[in-house]
C-alpha cells in the first residue's frame, strides 16, 4: 500500500510503498477513505518519527477484513461497515493512519451512521477522544446526556479539540465560556458556546470569565496549554478551586498561582493501553500502559455513534484536500499557524 512515512534523514516525510500491516487477533483491516490532520502529526515528524514509521492518527473508511478474536464485534463489523477511529501514528511502521489501509483493534473503531459523511467522521479521532478523556474520564464527570449545572471554561474554542469540547460540555449540561479570535466568535457560538471572548487581552479574558460565571469556574480545559493560556485558565477558577486539564505539560509558574486547582496534563496516546517511548529522537522516556485508559477508549468508541446520531455531535469545519502527497504542505501550514478553526482532511484511495 501507499503510506506517508518518516524519511531516512529525519527531516520530513514521503509517500512510499510499504507492506499492509498484518492482522492480529481482535483486529480489523480498514480501507482508508479520509484522514484528518492534527498538530501532533507535524510535531512527530519534527521531533520523533523514525524512518519508515507511518504518520497520522485520524482516519475513516470501510472494513475489509475482521480477524479471529473480534467475535463480539462481528455483529456490526463486517466487510463494508463504515468506521472511523484513531491510531498511534508517527512512531511505528505498522500503525499510522496516513495510508491506504489501517489495522486497528476492532473495539477501537466507531461505526459511522449512514447519515454522517466519512470525511466528517475522519476528524473525530484525536480531538474527540482527547475531549472525552479530559471532560469525562479525567474530570470524573458523566457522559452526555447529563446536567452539570455549572460553568466550564474551555480555553481555545476554535481549535479542533475546542469544537468537540464545547459540544460535549454542552451535552453534559455545562454552560460554556471560551476564547477565540473575533472572526471565529459566531462560529464558536454555533457549536454551543454561551460566551466567547478574544484571547488577545489576558486581563480582560480573566475579568470577563469571572464576571459571566459569577465568580469563577471549578472546571476547565486548556486546549492550547502554551504561551499565557495556562496562566489565564488558572486565574478563571473560583474560590473553591477545582480541576484544570492541559494538553501540553504544566507550566510550574502558572500552577503555583493556585495550589487548590488540580492541574492534570493528559496525553491521548495513553488511550491505546500500550507502553510507548515518548522521548524525542534518540531519547528514551517510557510511558507505561494504562489499562483504565484503554477501557475508557473502548467505551468512547461504543458511545461516539450515539452522540452523533442522537445528540447531533458534529465535526469541526472541514477543508478537503487531495491525497497523501498533499499532507506535507498541510503540515507546513499548520506549523506556521495558518490553519484557523478547521480541520484539514485528505481523500485517500477509498474516499468517494
Ligand atoms: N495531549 C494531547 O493528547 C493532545 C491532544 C490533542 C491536541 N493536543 C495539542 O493541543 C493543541 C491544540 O490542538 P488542536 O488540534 O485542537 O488545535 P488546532 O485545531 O490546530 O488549533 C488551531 C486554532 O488554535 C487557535 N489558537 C492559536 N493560538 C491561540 C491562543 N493563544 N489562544 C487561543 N486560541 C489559539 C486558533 O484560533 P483562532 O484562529 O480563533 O485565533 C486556531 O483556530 C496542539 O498543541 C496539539 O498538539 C494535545
Amino acid at each position: 500500500m501507499k503510506a506517508l512515512v518518516g524519511n531516512e534523514t529525519n527531516d520530513g516525510s514521503l509517500v512510499k510503498e510499504v507492506p499492509v500491516p498484518p492482522l492480529r487477533e481482535g483486529d480489523v483491516l480498514v480501507k482508508v477513505a479520509y484522514v484528518s490532520q492534527n498538530p501532533t502529526d507535524w510535531k512527530h515528524v519534527a521531533t520523533r518519527t523514525p524512518p519508515d514509521a507511518i504518520l497520522g492518527c485520524d482516519f475513516s473508511g470501510t472494513v475489509v477484513a475482521v480477524s479471529g478474536g473480534a467475535e463480539k464485534h462481528r455483529e456490526h463489523l463486517k466487510p463494508g461497515t463504515r468506521v472511523a477511529g484513531v491510531v498511534h501514528g508517527g512512531l511505528f511502521p505498522d500503525k499510522g493512519a496516513f495510508a491506504e489501509y489501517v489495522v486497528t483493534p476492532a473495539d477501537l473503531v466507531w461505526v459511522v451512521p449512514d447519515s454522517f459523511s466519512l470525511s466528517d467522521a475522519s476528524t473525530f479521532g484525536i480531538p474527540f477522544n482527547t475531549t472525552v478523556q479530559a471532560l469525562v474520564h479525567s474530570q470524573k464527570a458523566p457522559w452526555p446526556p447529563a446536567k452539570q449545572n455549572e460553568w466550564i471554561f474551555i480555553y481555545g474554542g476554535s481549535t479542533g479539540v475546542g469544537f468537540f469540547a464545547t459540544q460535549v460540555a454542552k451535552l453534559q449540561g455545562y454552560k460554556v465560556v471560551t476564547v477565540a479570535s473575533p472572526r471565529n466568535h459566531d462560529l464558536v457560538r454555533s457549536y454551543g458556546a454561551d460566551e466567547v471572548f478574544d484571547y488577545k487581552n489576558a486581563d480582560e479574558v480573566v475579568a470577563n470569565v469571572l464576571k459571566v460565571t459569577g465568580g469563577g469556574v471549578s472546571r476547565a480545559l486548556d486546549t492550547i496549554s502554551e504561551g499565557n493560556s495556562q496562566e489565564i485558565a488558572i486565574k478563571t477558577f473560583g474560590p473553591k478551586g477545582g480541576q484544570l486539564n492541559l494538553l501540553l505539560p504544566a507550566d510550574p509558574v502558572a500552577q503555583s498561582l493556585r495550589p487548590d486547582v488540580n492541574v492534570v496534563f493528559l496525553l491521548a496516546y495513553t488511550l491505546f493501553g500500550l507502553e510507548f517511548n515518548f522521548g524525542e529522537r534518540g531519547q528514551t522516556f517510557m510511558l507505561p500502559a494504562v489499562k483504565e485508559d484503554l477501557e475508557f477508549h473502548r467505551q468512547a468508541c461504543a458511545k461516539t455513534g450515539e452522540l452523533v446520531e442522537n445528540f447531533g455531535l458534529k465535526a469541526p469545519p472541514v477543508t478537503i484536500r487531495g491525497g497523501l502527497e498533499d499532507i506535507p504542505a498541510g503540515f507546513q501550514e499548520m506549523q506556521e499557524g495558518k490553519v484557523s478553526a478547521k480541520r484539514l482532511v485528505y481523500k485517500v484511495a477509498g474516499g468517494n
